[in-house]
Order: C-alpha cells, then sequence, then structure tokens
C-alpha cells in the first residue's frame, strides 16, 4: 500500500470561507485536534497577510510536535521572510510559495508572459531555499495552465529545489479524467519528477473536488489538500474525511493509505464546525448528521438482518460512538472517564468547571448524550475575547401580547448593563435590547438553530451570522433554552466583532486576500 500524505489547510484555505475568523487560540485549539487525527502536514496560516495571521501561525508552529507546520507565501521576498518569522519555533517547518501560471491569470492578474513567471517563481523558490530545506511549490490555476507549460514550470520547481509540487485546480474546473492525466503527463514527462512530491489541491465548484483529487491519486499524486468537512473559498476545498474514508473503504482498489486515526475523525468535524461557526450540511458525505441514518423500511429491515445490505461504513469507526447516557446522579470520574473515552483530556480546573456546567445541564435534562457532553466542552474552546458576557434574561411573550425581553450583560471591567426592548417577537426583542445595552450597530444576515440531540429537552445550537461594516463574523450559542441559545449566539458575535476591532487585524477581511 502506498502512503498518501494529507495537507490540511483547514486554517488557511478553510479560513477563507465567509464569515469564518479564526484567532491565535482557536487556531492552535484544530491544530492540536488535526494533529491528534494524523494529519502529516498542517496549513496554519498566509503570515505575511497580517499581524495577527503572523502570530497565529507562530502560535501553532510552537504547539505542534508531530506534524509539519506550513506557511502560505506569494513569490516574492517580504512574503518569505514574513512566513520565515512566523514559523520560528516549528519542529519541521515548510514554505508554500505559489504563483499562478494559467494564461487568464497571467494576462489579466499577472500582467506576466511565461517567461516572467518562470523567472518570478525561480528566484522565490531559490531565495526561499536559504531558509527553508522543506519548500512546496503551487503553480496557481494549474487545471487551466497548457500542459506543456506546467511541465515546464515543474521542472524549474524541482531544478531550483522545491520538494513537493502541488496542482491546484482553483476554480473547481477539471473533472477526474483531466485531472489525472495532468499527473500522468508530470510523471511521465518531466525530469526529476522522481526527486519531488506531487501533491493535488482541488476546490468543489463543480462538485468534483473528492473526485478529482481520487483521480490524482490513481495517476501518481504522493499528497492530498484538503479541508476538513469541506470548508474553504467559494464552494469549499476538497473534504479530507471524504478522500481518508474512500482510501480506506476501497482500499483494495486504490491500494493506497493515509495515516489518520480515523476514530477521531468526528470529533475533528464537529470541533471545526464549533470553532468556525459553520454547520456540516445533514447530508454530507462521512460527517453529517443523516450519513448512518436509515429512513426508509425496506432499509431499517435490511440493516436489522445485516448490516452490510445498507452499511459501507460503521459509524463507530469514524468515532460516533453512541454510549449510555449520563445523568445527573453520575459522578466526578464517570464524568472524567467518559470525557477521556471522547478523546477531552482536561486538567483538574477544567475538569471542575465542566463537571459544574454538567450539573447544571443535567438538572434540566434528564440523559446527557455524548454530543451534549461534547457541546459543552467544546463551547468552553472558542477563544474570543468576552467583552460581554450574558448574564440575566428575561423574555415576556405571549400571542395577544407584544414580545418584551429584559437582558442584562457584563462588561469586562465589572460593570452591569441592563436595557429592555420590545421586538416582532422574542428573539428580535432579545437582539434589540442586546443592541441598546452594546450601542453597536451590526446587521443579523443569518440565523439558524438546530438540536444537539433528540427530545424536547435537548440542547438547542444557535448559529448566527452577523454583519459590520463590510465585516463578517458568526457566533454560536447553546443551551437548554432555544432564547437563551439565542442570545449567547447573538453575544459571541458582538464579542467578535469588537475583538476584530481592536485585537491586532487577524480578521480575515483585513488581510490581503491569496
Ligand atoms: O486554490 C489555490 O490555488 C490555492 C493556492 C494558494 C494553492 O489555494
Ligand atoms: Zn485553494
Amino acid at each position: 500500500m502506498r502512503k498518501i500524505y494529507l495537507f490540511d489547510t483547514t486554517l488557511r484555505d478553510g479560513e477563507q470561507s465567509p464569515g469564518v475568523n479564526l484567532n491565535a487560540q482557536e487556531k492552535v485549539e484544530v491544530a492540536l485536534q488535526l494533529e491528534r487525527m494524523g494529519i502529516d502536514r498542517i496549513e496554519a496560516g498566509f503570515p505575511a497577510a497580517s499581524p495577527g495571521d503572523l502570530a497565529a501561525v507562530n502560535a501553532v508552529a510552537r504547539a505542534i510536535k508531530n506534524a509539519s507546520v506550513i506557511g502560505l507565501s506569494r513569490s516574492r521576498e517580504q512574503d518569505i521572510e514574513a512566513a520565515r518569522e512566523a514559523l520560528i519555533g516549528a519542529q519541521d517547518p515548510c514554505l508554500h510559495l505559489f504563483l499562478a501560471t494559467s494564461p487568464i491569470h497571467r494576462q489579466y492578474k499577472l500582467r506576466m508572459d511565461k517567461q516572467q513567471v518562470l523567472e518570478t517563481a525561480e528566484a522565490a523558490i531559490r531565495y526561499a531555499k536559504k531558509y527553508f530545506s522543506k519548500i512546496e511549490f503551487s503553480p496557481e490555476d494549474a487545471g487551466r495552465t497548457e500542459l506543456d507549460f506546467l511541465c515546464e514550470v515543474t521542472a524549474m520547481a524541482i531544478r531550483a529545489g522545491a520538494t513537493v509540487v502541488n496542482i491546484p485546480d482553483t476554480v473547481g474546473y477539471m473533472t477526474p479524467s483531466e485531472f489525472g492525466n495532468i499527473f500522468k503527463t508530470l510523471k511521465e514527462q518531466v525530469p526529476g519528477i522522481e526527486k519531488i512530491q506531487l501533491s493535488a489541491h482541488c476546490h468543489d465548484d463543480l462538485g468534483m473536488a473528492t473526485a478529482n483529487s481520487l483521480a490524482a491519486i490513481l495517476n501518481g499524486a504522493d499528497q492530498i489538500e484538503g479541508t476538513i468537512n469541506g470548508i474553504g473559498e467559494r464552494a469549499g476545498n476538497t473534504a479530507l474525511e471524504e478522500v481518508v474514508m474512500a482510501l480506506e473503504t476501497r482500499a483494495e482498489f486504490f491500494q493506497a493509505k493515509t495515516g489518520v486515526v480515523l476514530s477521531e475523525i468526528y470529533r475533528t468535524s464537529t470541533l471545526v464546525s464549533k470553532m468556525t461557526g459553520m454547520p456540516v450540511p445533514g447530508n454530507k458525505a462521512i460527517v453529517g448528521a443523516n450519513a448512518f441514518a436509515h429512513e426508509s423500511g425496506i432499509h431499517q429491515d435490511g440493516m436489522l438482518k445485516e448490516k452490510t445490505t445498507y452499511e459501507i461504513i460503521s459509524p463507530e469507526t469514524i468515532g460516533l460512538k453512541t454510549k449510555l447516557p449520563i445523568g445527573k446522579l453520575s459522578g466526578r470520574n464517570a464524568f472524567r472517564e467518559r470525557l477521556n473515552e471522547l478523546g477531552y483530556h482536561l486538567n483538574d480546573e477544567q475538569i471542575n468547571e465542566a463537571f459544574a456546567k454538567f450539573k447544571v445541564l443535567a438538572d434540566r435534562k434528564k440523559q446527557v448524550y455524548d454530543e451534549d457532553l461534547r457541546a459543552l466542552v467544546e463551547e468552553k474552546l472558542v477563544g474570543v475575547q468576552e467583552s460581554y458576557k450574558l448574564d440575566y434574561m428575561q423574555v415576556l411573550y405571549g400571542n395577544q401580547a407584544i414580545p418584551t425581553a429584559t437582558i442584562r450583560l457584563l462588561k469586562v471591567d465589572g460593570e452591569s448593563i441592563e436595557e429592555v426592548a420590545t421586538g416582532n417577537g422574542s428573539v428580535d426583542a432579545l437582539y434589540k435590547a442586546i443592541d441598546k445595552a452594546t450601542n453597536e450597530q451590526v446587521e443579523l444576515e443569518d440565523y439558524s438553530i438546530k438540536s444537539v440531540t433528540q427530545g424536547t429537552d435537548a440542547l438547542g445550537e444557535v448559529h448566527v451570522v452577523m454583519r459590520q461594516n463590510g465585516h463578517v463574523v458568526t457566533g454560536r450559542g447553546i443551551s437548554t433554552d432555544i432564547l437563551e441559545a439565542s442570545a449567547k449566539a447573538y453575544v459571541e458575535a458582538l464579542n467578535r466583532v469588537i475583538e476584530r476591532r481592536t485585537a491586532p487585524v487577524a480578521s480575515k477581511a483585513d488581510k490581503t486576500s491569496v
């Protein structure tokens, strides 16, 4: 079996999804989970984009011990210098250089001819080689680049010292046979190709990112790039969990495998969803809520007789364990043990805090499921600076009355602010009261709610998308009460709006885009 290396770009290309902004603490939290999951290479950000992103990449570089940490850079010296600074302290640093090569990009974006592209990229690789032993070079929009020119660019990158050449289908335009053919041709025609690794980086604009990545593997790719849950620019990137499970489930066909710890997949997916505020669609392959649900009577009958009739992957494989729920009589040790089984290794102080929250939850809800525990622990992992905290809320609602909300927020300095407002509905009244208290001018772009588990006493999870002066942020709140979850999500989004204004420019909207 050939080993396929996984290059995760959730923290860079994934962060290019609209409304996603991760601060340094959040990036470290996700990177540690990617490391636990057995990802080989983690692209932590684009250091030249902003001082905040440089600091975040550095925090990841220092935290990760068992994976290579990568910083993205345009083919220019200032970017390479920024990446060099960001990767100080990394155990296994790697620079990811890129320059567009397709005719459209050469003519309209770069205003360079082929020769200039070759010279600019070569100069950048040679400059970077002074500092980095591992360099990945990406001819951006390779999918739409003339194949003979792509061979020329690849040969140049190898001569200049690149260790990986990555082939991006930047606009998700390729079909599997075309994309596979690029790898076949490079393997056959480029001198020195055996000295480097070939990588595939696909976007999902036509829904073919996973198929194209697998075609690349069948034609000799050594590395696949992608994100968890397939998040990313526009329609997103290749969903790594899909590639991993395709190789695992069809091992005989692909004759290739990854080093991923499969049982960490589900947890990584939920963590990324929580940190980015991007819900996982119910029908998403591998990690969607319906991926293992069997609805029709015929299917259920088949499942009861023999699971393999309708199940090609067992939920346990990806870490979706459905253990017996725990309840308010469960002690601290049982609680800690269950968290350990779920992969959360908390220190004593964190356990005490989580246990206190668990007791409150168990009082409201008879049975606490694994999903509730994940929600409870991961709520704490969100690293946004809390300018405001929800202290108290009350909503008066009657179908003949005007909904009225009273809220009290605590500021970081301990001051408390109380406000009352009426609205079209309970949530509207709540949000108007919070707006009055914080004096922030924001627009609510989206509001969604889902239940974490089944039953009327289930935890509700609310996601909001909020805009201020063209900048989009997200917020998430959970509670057994949907109004409280709504208020928490709104306050978290407001805290992000304020953090974006005050913290060292970490916001993507302020970054140089790729
Ligand atoms: O999609 C793309 O071309 C990229 C490059 C920076 C590799 O993300
Ligand atoms: Zn990309």
